[in-house]
């Protein structure tokens, strides 16, 4: 043990000890290029030898209490005996009713109900996506990550065998994103260009020029965007909460037709644990035909496939009452009843709040500005220490208590970063996040 390490906030030698246990354990060379899952049970596991409370800023999980109305929307439904029933693959109509009415209010884009699909989760809206817009076309066979980005998309291009090219946007915002993607599309292999907005793990929220480029060459090139909408209206900066009303989330649903929307509704929501998201594709590409789509499904129309090849295959569609419970919250947010951008507002408060420590104790924020804009304050923020690369870096705090995960793992070329999730931390750890980051500087520095 170095004599650095001797004074941590955490006990060093319980630290270090199951450090080198996980290593055994899963092969890896380094405790940085742990996954998510592996970090939580890490941190669990010192917690509980220790009795430490670490800032635990690993995991997106919403920190938040789930939107009530549907809760109640469930146990109506439950109550009304649909657990026997299998639901509609494609959705049952109030819910598809209500996913066009909150595009159109919260996007202002106009999308048929038909169109609106519920999955489980956006992970499998994103797994289903894969399946149809990345085999539509036999030229067409790779995918396009605009980077950083969610790292279990790239696990289920994995899975499926599909390939993938990437790039991290950090040095191509703006006008230079253009010749940037052009540079992969002309190539002709791009199926699908898939970013996250707001970003995870950033936090940079494309600009409408940004969208605008993106959305021209997807026509352009013909190449499907699927835009993984995570933290919808969760850019603070702008009060996107108006059902009608502008300003409106940001999308590239305005500059193309050739877009699928993956909607999550475990953060804005905090519906994690229903598992249930929405997929909104585009009137133009839903009714689309591919032959080379014959090769996997019965049919060549694109969201003929989508739900009974895709979503069939995968699930036979979504629980049935978290379509009831899903549809009873955007019930109430299509209406103005439910505010909720404003019961999510306390995660952008809280980054505010940590970022301002972070940097005051020798810290810099990695990703910083959306072109010429300070960036926003939300779910997560990037972070990293002078002199100390990422992967190291986090092994380090985990002995001042406090756990993130390596942006190397995000295909960001901003390898001395971390990405912290501010979800999880109560204001009142504010105090002990200040402690462990000074005494951290005090012996780094
Ligand atoms: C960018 C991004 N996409 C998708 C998901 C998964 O969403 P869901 O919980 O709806 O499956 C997450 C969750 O953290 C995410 O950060």
């Amino acid at each position: 043990m170095s004599n650095a390490l001797i004074n941590t906030p955490i006990d060093a030698s319980v630290v270090e000890r199951i450090i080198k246990s996980k290593l055994e354990q899963s092969g890896k060379e380094k405790i940085g290029f742990a996954s998510i899952r592996e970090l939580v049970r890490l941190v669990n596991e010192v917690e509980k030898e220790t009795g430490d409370k670490y800032i635990r800023m690993e995991m997106g999980v919403p920190g938040l209490p789930p939107a009530q109305v549907g809760i109640e929307g469930e146990i109506n439904a439950l109550k009304s005996g649909v657990a026997s029933q299998y639901p509609m693959i494609e959705g049952v109509d109030i819910l598809k009713k209500e996913i066009s009415q909150f595009v159109k209010n919260f996007i202002n884009i106009e999308v048929d109900e038909n169109n609106c699909l519920p999955t489980v989760g956006s992970m499998q809206g994103a797994f289903a996506s894969f399946l149809v817009s990345c085999r539509r076309d036999v030229k067409k066979d790779t995918t396009l990550f605009i980077d950083p980005g969610f790292p279990v998309q790239k696990m289920q291009h994995d899975v499926l065998g599909l390939k993938y090219e990437t790039f991290d946007v950090y040095n191509y915002r703006g006008d230079k994103l253009k010749a940037k993607l052009e540079s992969f599309l002309e190539k002709g292999n791009i199926s699908t260009i898939l970013y996250s907005n707001p970003n995870n793990p950033s936090w940079i929220c494309f600009t409408e020029k940004e969208l605008q480029i993106i959305g021209e060459l997807a026509t352009k090139f013909d190449v499907i965007v699927m835009e993984d909408l995570a933290y919808f209206a969760m850019d603070f900066r702008k009060d996107l909460s108006k059902p009608g009303v502008a300003p409106y989330q940001a999308s590239v649903a305005k500059y193309t037709d050739n877009y699928i929307l993956l909607i999550s509704s475990s953060k804005a929501f905090s519906y994690a644990g229903q598992r249930i998201g929405m997929m909104v594709i585009s009137n133009e590409l839903f009714k689309r035909q591919y032959p080379d789509l014959k090769r996997f499904f019965n049919t060549d129309g694109f969201g003929y496939s989508m739900i009974y090849g895709a979503l069939y295959s995968l699930s036979s569609g979504t629980s049935h009452s978290a379509q009831y419970g899903l549809a009873a919250i955007l019930k109430a947010t299509n209406s103005g009843d439910f505010n909720f951008v404003e019961s999510v507002k306390e995660y952008g408060e809280r980054a505010k709040l940590m970022k301002k420590i972070f940097t005051d104790n020798g810290f810099h924020i990695v990703y910083d500005m959306d072109e010429d804009e300070p960036l926003a304050d939300g779910f997560y923020f990037t972070f990293a220490y002078p002199g100390i690369d990422g992967v190291e870096l986090l092994e380090k705090m985990l002995y001042y208590g406090i756990s993130a995960i390596s942006l190397a793992t995000t295909g960001s070329e901003r390898i001395e970063g971390l990405r912290a999730c501010v979800s999880q931390i109560k204001r009142s750890q504010l105090k002990d996040l200040e402690f462990r980051l000074k005494t951290f500087n005090e012996h780094n520095s």
